[in-house]
C-alpha cells in the first residue's frame, strides 16, 4: 500500500452492530480523519443509532467526533427497523454506559451539506445505513454531488440474494427511494453490495483471537456479534456473521481489497415483489453510462486481517 495523506471521511450510519465495527475501524485508523458522523433509521430507530454512535466513541475514546442526528423516517415507505437481526437497542447483546456526550445541533443531511461545501473535493463520504440522509442532502443542495470527493455505499444485492427479501438488500429495501435518488444523482460512487460483503464472515476463531486481549474493546464485539452470529445462524445457517460495514469502510484507504466493474445500476422502486431490489445492466442493453463503480470481487482475508489486526491495536490502547 502506497501512503497518502489521511482521508476526511464523513460517516452516515445507523449502528448497528457491524456499524459499530466500522466507527471502530474508522478511530482505529490512520489513513483516515472521521470528520463526523451523521446518525439515520434502519437497524433501530435514530434516536437509538444517534445514542449509539455517542455511546461507541465515547468507548473507544472518539467523543472528539461530532454526531448529528439525522431522519427518523424513510422518504417515503414506512419505518422498517431491525430487531432481530441487531437486538432491540441495535447493539446486540452489548451494554455500553449511557453517553455523557449529546449530538451537536443540527440535522444530519445540513451538517453533510455544509462539509462537503465547504471544503470541495475533499471530502469522502462513507454511507452504511439507509440512504435517506444522503438522498435528502442532495435534494437540499444539489451541487453536493459535484463537491463531494467521492461516496462509499454499502447498499444492494447485484447477483445475490436479498437478505431482507427474496430480491431486496436491507439498506436499499428500508429506503428504495433514497436509494434511486442518489444512485441517479452523479456522485461518485464505489458500491459494496452482498456480493462481496458476505464473502466476509468474522468467525469465532476470529472473535477467540480478539479475546486474547483484556479490553472493553473486545468485551464490546464480543457481546454484539454474539447476537449477530445467533441471527446469522438461525436464519441463514451461516457460521460467523457478515460484517458488511467496516468492509465498506475499508475500501476508502485500502481498494485493492476489492475487484470493481463500472456498471450502469438501478433500483426498483415499483410496489411489487421486486421492491429495493438492485440490478446491473451487465450487458448494456439500455446504452446508459455507468454510474457507479461496483464491488464483485473480494479478497476476504486481506480485509479480516487488517480488520483483526486494527482491532487488536485499538483494544491494547483501551483497557
Ligand atoms: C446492511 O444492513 C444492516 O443490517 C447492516 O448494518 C448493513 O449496513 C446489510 O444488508
Ligand atoms: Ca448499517
Amino acid at each position: 500500500m502506497t501512503w497518502n495523506m489521511p482521508k476526511h471521511i464523513l460517516l452516515d450510519t445507523d449502528p448497528g452492530i457491524d456499524d459499530s465495527l466500522a466507527i471502530l475501524l474508522a478511530l482505529a485508523s490512520p489513513e483516515i480523519i472521521l470528520d463526523g458522523i451523521s446518525a439515520v433509521h434502519g437497524n433501530a430507530s435514530t434516536n437509538q443509532t444517534t445514542r449509539n454512535t455517542l455511546a461507541i466513541l465515547e468507548m473507544a475514546k472518539g467523543s472528539h467526533v461530532p454526531v448529528y442526528k439525522g431522519c427518523d423516517l424513510p422518504l417515503v415507505k414506512e419505518s422498517l427497523l431491525s430487531p432481530e437481526t441487531h437486538g432491540d437497542t441495535g447493539l446486540g447483546y452489548a451494554k455500553l454506559p449511557g453517553p455523557q456526550t449529546q449530538p451537536r445541533a443540527g440535522h444530519g443531511s445540513d451538517f453533510l451539506i455544509e462539509s462537503i461545501m465547504s471544503q470541495p473535493g475533499e471530502v469522502t463520504l462513507v454511507a452504511i445505513g439507509p440512504l435517506t440522509n444522503v438522498a435528502l442532502a442532495i435534494r437540499k443542495e444539489p451541487r453536493i454531488v459535484k463537491n463531494v470527493k467521492e461516496a462509499f455505499v454499502m447498499g444492494g444485492a447485484i447477483q445475490h440474494a436479498g437478505n431482507t427479501t427474496a430480491l431486496a438488500e436491507f439498506n436499499t429495501f428500508v429506503d428504495p427511494h433514497a436509494a434511486h435518488i442518489v444512485f441517479h444523482s452523479g456522485m461518485p460512487i464505489t458500491l459494496t453490495p452482498l456480493d462481496v460483503t458476505y464473502q466476509c464472515i468474522f468467525t469465532v476463531d476470529d472473535l477467540n483471537r480478539l479475546l486474547k486481549i483484556a479490553s472493553p474493546i473486545t468485551k464490546f464485539i464480543a457481546d454484539s456479534t454474539r447476537f449477530y452470529m445467533e441471527f446469522h445462524d438461525e436464519y441463514q445457517k451461516i457460521d460467523g456473521c457478515v460484517i458488511n460495514d467496516p468492509m465498506t469502510l475499508a475500501l476508502t484507504f485500502m481498494p485493492e481489497i476489492c475487484d470493481y466493474q463500472n456498471l450502469a445500476v438501478d433500483v426498483d422502486i415499483s410496489t411489487g415483489v421486486g421492491l429495493g431490489n438492485t440490478f446491473a445492466d451487465f450487458y448494456n442493453y439500455e446504452k446508459k453510462p455507468a454510474n457507479m463503480r461496483v464491488a464483485l470481487g473480494v479478497r476476504p482475508r486481506m480485509f479480516m486481517e487488517l480488520f483483526l489486526e486494527r482491532m487488536e491495536k485499538l483494544a491494547k490502547s483501551i483497557s
